[in-house]
């Protein structure tokens, strides 16, 4: 499978960076054809809402002269694509937030007839790290991730929370195994 993870914490040897390279290695080692994107290093800007985008349902189409088009070009060859941050105020990090907002050049027409996806089918994860102990602390993200997907008409592969983190080295051998068991699950049925 062709995998990309976009890992949006802006701490390149962060909670998120370390539970993500766990997901990564296991998957590399399951044969997967794995591509990370830290995407702190590059040129990220927001949405114009133009609306030129739509003009091309064939191509991304989006008119911007940054690092977005290259990563929306890579997704739409990925058969599963991981969306990896921090949780900060109870969303996911500006930078992948931007990515988030790019991804409206890959659809057209959503909620007529004519709805169609670069993405269509497409498996999507979510991993979120936070601070805060509560297990439900990323579901607000969860369920704004989720809403993405009518518009991408992608398919939910899994979600995986870890809270209480402080830092990347403290993080345990259990969190180590329930990021192996995400790779499995994300990856499964196929
Ligand atoms: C601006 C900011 C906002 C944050 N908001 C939250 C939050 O709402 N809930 C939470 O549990 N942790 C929050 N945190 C803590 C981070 O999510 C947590 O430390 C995370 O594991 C950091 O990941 P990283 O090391 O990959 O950057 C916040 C941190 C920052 C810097």
């Amino acid at each position: 499978m062709k995998i990309i993870t976009l890992q949006g914490s802006p701490r390149k040897k962060g909670n998120t960076a370390k539970v993500l390279s766990w997901i990564e290695k296991e998957l590399i080692a399951l044969g997967h054809d794995v591509e990370s994107i830290f995407l702190n290093t590059k040129n990220l800007k927001g949405c114009l809402a133009c609306g030129k985008c739509k003009e091309r349902p064939d191509t991304v189409g989006c008119i911007q002269k940054d690092d977005i088009p290259e990563i929306l070009e890579k997704m739409t060859r990925a058969n599963l694509v991981i969306f990896a941050s921090p949780l900060y105020f109870l969303g996911v990090s500006a930078q992948l937030k931007t990515v988030i907002d790019r991804t409206f050049s890959l659809y057209v027409d959503y909620q007529q007839p004519g709805h169609a996806s670069l993405i269509d089918c497409q498996r999507q994860a979510l991993l979120v790290t936070g601070a805060g102990p509560y297990e439900n602390n990323a579901e607000t993200t969860f369920t704004a991730f989720g809403r993405m997907q009518n518009p991408h008409k992608t398919i939910n592969a899994g979600e995986l929370f870890i809270g209480s983190c402080s830092t990347p080295d403290k993080l345990n051998d259990s969190i180590k195994e329930k990021s192996m068991a995400f790779a499995h699950k994300i990856t499964e049925e196929c």
